[in-house]
């Protein structure tokens, strides 16, 4: 027969998996931010640009990532540092200088795309990132922005 589920001792359970799971630390350390390195810089771009990227794109992007107080929660802060090095791993804007022109050009061509298909910033960081929303003209700014830097390269 069925016998009965002894909730008490599952909730202690699971307290005591989450108390342990928190000594697991994750690396939440920046790398060393080197300007003349970084695409915004060495792009010299305007002011509208550089604000809103630094808002809603460094945080996965680039070495100045700055974590949430519920980034220092297992099991939350081993999704968000996923996503970071993910992001990380796929563009890399404070270490523009290291890519090749081929890499640019993808990286540019998936810049516009992503933030026009509105799949950049992603879907989870918008939660807890209103300004991560982005209006029409926002997305019309930084896509026409990517676009002339691809141009740039072939100059
Ligand atoms: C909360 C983290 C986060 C934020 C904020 C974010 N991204 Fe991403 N980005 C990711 C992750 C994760 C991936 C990898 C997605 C994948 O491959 O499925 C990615 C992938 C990309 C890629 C690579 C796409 C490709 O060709 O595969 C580009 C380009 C990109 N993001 C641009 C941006 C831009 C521009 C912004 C700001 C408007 C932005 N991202 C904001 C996490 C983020």
């Amino acid at each position: 027969m069925f016998k009965k589920i002894p909730w008490k001792k599952v909730l202690l359970g699971l307290l005591v998996v989450f108390v342990l799971i928190q000594f697991k630390s994750t690396d939440k350390t920046n790398p060393e931010v080197i300007l003349e390195n970084d695409f915004l810089e060495m792009a010299d771009a305007p002011e509208g640009v550089v604000d809103l990227m630094h808002a809603v794109c460094y945080d996965c992007h680039s070495h100045s990532v700055r974590y949430p107080w519920y980034a220092s929660i297992a099991p939350v802060s081993w999704w968000i540092k996923g996503h970071v090095d993910h992001g990380l791993a796929k563009a890399n804007y404070a270490d523009w200088n290291a890519y090749t022109k081929v890499e640019k050009d993808s990286i540019l061509t998936g810049s516009s795309r992503f933030v026009g298909l509105k799949w950049m910033p992603i879907i989870t960081y918008k939660i807890n990132h209103s300004e991560a929303r982005l209006s029409l003209e926002q997305r019309e700014m930084l896509i026409s922005f990517f676009d002339s830097e691809k141009a740039k390269l072939y100059e």
